[in-house]
């Protein structure tokens, strides 16, 4: 425990022993005087409670703290202090980042034993990718397009971190995203918004469940509504300006998702968004989430972001700020303190209704009624459950099948993997290889250092072959901890030497290489997307020792591998996996697993192309006229091509498609049929993937866009035919109006194992 952790854990102690000795003040309602437990619906229940309740207790209920270990952005600097008063006045509705049976008991019991009206807290934290068993980052998970998988690791994580006293989860993160530039695409699930909203299914549902109010499920937090996976030049909180079509068909779809999957909460992000801070923006909070898609949950502001309205320049003082954000629809203050402070005064001078903070607080209790936290505000800090929960061997069986399902095989020239199991001598180099943190990535504040397997020791434990060692090169100088430091790659290349001598020595090369787990994540934009520091130099150097090398990547983004992808023969990517993340990559490298992932994002030639993806829009010269001319759409030092698609991904085994028929083509409804076989000599899974053009529309459509997939196991020259149903849903899009239509015409659709599709045909809608 550090120095200022020590300081509070004291301070609690004390107030939490004064307290107890204070005994019940007479004012405290009991069982008898709760006039909200004669109802059973949860609807009159929280108008009983409202009834009850002074404006300073409603608007304590839109008061989000921050706890008292662990800072996720930066703290107002005399807030602390303040906190337990305000804790026991009933004037905190929720805690962030407080964590342990022990500290959420401790925050609980005051709220619930010493505020007059007892209403429980609700407990958030960013549960992103595990508590502290860690699954693959979620860009890594959406790899998978395995639903059943994202889902059960949500579940998991859910079991979890509600074992903890954590009842409410800051995820899953929907922001799609199309530059790998920004460090936060690590947090979500890649550039497609139809694969990004089924992901945002299936996390809610894993975090949620299908009953709310049982102890190992929690609340999920659809964020960052709207449009923060724009910001312009990938740089983390920058300014976002987007038309209304890319805002209604490819932002919004996964937030809308998540509401029809029932996700309790949603978070309003930092950035701007044509002009107007998202956490004042009343056309995001109230006409659409609110109005049109009719959610019922609450919206929490991010961290600090009601304050930041005044850098932004959209508030005058954080009064106003305060002023802004209630009326625009942020429920809940997340360490911005002004709600606290402001909201009151604003109420009586008539600047906002009492009625708005009655809407806010309504919908913030009818959470917490649903979680049960009203029949026992304890439920979730049970010791012996904690204990047995945490780490339990389930949890890591679930991270380690997610995992494996997470590796995407990008190239393997020759079939160098597998490896065999017996008779080769292997080196494996590079930092990263031998690295026990590095694998749980950015967003795993509960989980310990070196708690990750590392490639080393996943290795190790097939020990038919001789494993040599050695580390090259660092990745960065200093400690992980603080992003300033990881600015600094390292420039030393002192231990290249032993690594070239191991190499020299070997049958074949594991180079594991890429970006520290914290080199992604929040506040982690980069401008260079290559390996950073001297690895690629390391790279280079070795292959000119030994060219059967398999390089192993680690990173939370997309990366410009050109070199690597001329040269060398094997490549696999295997993101930051978490704590059994050594235990997957032995795997797949052995080939006990065979590789199934598929790039949730384009991997770019060069950062000049960025943002690339692959639903992009024609242009008006999309096409070479004529040898040698240059007035086309193109870069003239570049390739406009990607170097992996979308959707890209090998196996051990291969796959043939035939037979792409499209039948039944009625107004609105359209069947698509293809036959895939296994043409390999192994068993092995596949995403058939399906992508439809509307070849003329009246806003103009993307060359293609993903409209349905289906992950499939096969046996060796196994043949199975899959059927797709189009509907309109997959038919239509949204107008510049923001209607949704169905238009007819020509259309395109196009089947393979990628977004570089092998089978297309034309139909028409009549
Ligand atoms: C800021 C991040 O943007 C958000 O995603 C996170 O949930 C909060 N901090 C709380 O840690």
């Amino acid at each position: 425990m550090k120095l200022y952790q020590l300081k509070y854990y004291l301070l609690l102690c004390l107030l939490v022993s004064v307290s107890c000795k204070k005994g019940t003040s007479s004012d405290l309602l009991t069982d008898d005087t709760k006039s909200y437990l004669k109802y059973s619906n949860i609807e009159d229940k929280v108008t009983a409670l409202l009834n009850e309740m002074t404006l300073e207790e409603k608007i304590g209920q839109m008061n989000q703290y921050n706890g008292f270990w662990d800072f996720t952005g930066p703290s107002p600097a005399d807030g602390e202090s303040k906190k337990y008063d305000h804790l026991r006045k009933g004037y905190v509705g929720s805690m962030l980042n407080v964590r342990g049976v022990k500290d959420v008991r401790a925050v609980q019991k005051i709220a619930v034993e010493e505020s007059r009206l007892g209403i429980p807290l609700i407990i958030g934290f960013d549960v992103i990718h595990g508590y502290k068993t860690i699954s693959p980052i979620p860009l890594a998970e959406s790899a998978s397009w395995d639903l059943e998988a994202i889902k059960k690791s949500a579940q998991v994580a859910a079991e979890e971190a509600s074992a903890a006293g954590i009842n409410w989860t800051f995820a899953p993160m929907v922001d799609i995203s199309r530059d790998a530039r920004w460090g936060r695409v690590m947090e979500g699930a890649g550039e497609d918004t139809y694969l990004g909203s089924k992901i945002a299914v299936a996390r809610v549902q894993g975090f949620q469940g299908d009953d709310l109010s049982k102890h190992y499920t929690i609340a999920a937090c659809a964020k960052h509504f709207a449009g923060y996976g724009f910001a312009e030049s990938g740089r983390d909180y920058n300014t976002v300006d987007v038309g209304t079509s890319t805002l209604n068909n490819i932002i919004f779809p996964p937030f809308k998702a998540a509401t029809e999957a029932g996700v309790r909460t949603f978070m309003n992000s930092f950035n701007e968004l044509n002009g107007v801070p998202a956490t004042g923006n009343i056309y995001l909070q109230r006409d659409v989430l609110k109005d049109k898609w009719k959610f019922d949950g609450f919206v929490v502001s991010d961290w600090g972001s009601i304050t930041e309205m005044i850098a932004h320049g959209h508030a005058k003082d954080g009064k106003h700020a305060a002023e802004i954000a209630v009326n625009a629809g942020s429920d809940m203050d997340m360490e911005s303190y002004l709600y606290v402070e402001e909201l009151a005064k604003l109420v009586k001078e008539g600047k906002v209704k009492e009625s708005v903070i009655d809407d806010a607080v309504r919908r913030i209790l009818r959470v917490k009624f649903e979680l049960g936290l009203f029949d026992d505000p304890y439920k979730y800090c049970d010791e012996d459950r904690e204990k047995e929960t945490i780490g339990k061997q389930a949890i890591q069986d679930a991270v380690l099948d997610m995992a494996k399902k997470s590796i995407v095989l990008l190239k393997n020239d020759n079939s160098l993997l597998p490896l065999k199991k017996e008779g080769q001598k292997i080196a494996i180099i590079g930092a990263l290889a031998n690295d026990k943190t590095s694998p749980l990535g950015s967003w795993r504040i509960a989980a310990d250092d070196s708690t990750a397997v590392s490639v080393l020791e996943g290795m190790q434990k097939y020990n038919g072959n001789k494993i040599t060692y050695a580390k090259g090169a660092d990745v960065t100088i200093g400690k992980t901890e603080f992003v300033s430091e990881l600015k600094i790659n390292t420039t030393d290349k002192s231990e290249f030497s032993e690594a070239i001598t191991v190499a020299k020595n070997a049958d074949v090369v594991i180079m594991v290489l890429g970006e520290h787990g914290l080199q992604s994540g929040e506040g982690r934009s980069r401008t260079e997307l290559g390996l950073p520091g001297v690895q690629q130099e390391l790279l280079e150097a070795v292959y000119n020792v030994n060219k059967n090398i398999v390089l192993v990547l680690n990173n939370g983004r997309p990366l410009t591998i050109n070199w690597a992808d001329k040269n060398i023969p094997a490549i696999v990517e295997a993101w930051h996996l978490g704590t059994q993340s050594g235990n997957a990559i032995a795997q797949i490298l052995y080939g006990d697993y065979n590789p199934s992932g598929k790039l949730p994002m384009t991997f770019p030639r060069s950062v000049g192309q960025v943002p690339i993806y692959y639903n992009y829009k024609n242009t008006g010269r999309p096409v070479m006229p004529a040898p040698d001319i240059v007035f086309w759409s193109h870069y003239s030092d570049e390739d406009n091509s990607p170097l992996y698609p979308f959707g890209h991904g090998l196996s051990y085994t291969t796959f043939e498609y035939k037979n792409l028929s499209v039948t039944n083509v009625s107004k609105n409804k359209v069947k698509i049929s293809v036959s895939v076989t296994n043409t390999g000599k192994l068993k092995g899974k596949e995403v058939i993937q399906l992508y439809l053009q509307d070849m003329y529309a009246s806003v103009t459509r993307p060359v293609k866009e993903l409209k349905g997939f289906e992950l499939a196991e096969f046996n060796p020259n196994e043949t199975k035919v899959f059927d797709f149903i189009l509907t309109e849903k997959e038919l239509g899009f949204y107008s510049n109006e923001g209607e949704f239509i169905v238009e007819p015409g020509e259309f395109k659709v196009f089947v393979g194992g990628s977004s570089k599709t092998v089978l297309e045909k034309e139909f028409e809608l009549k």
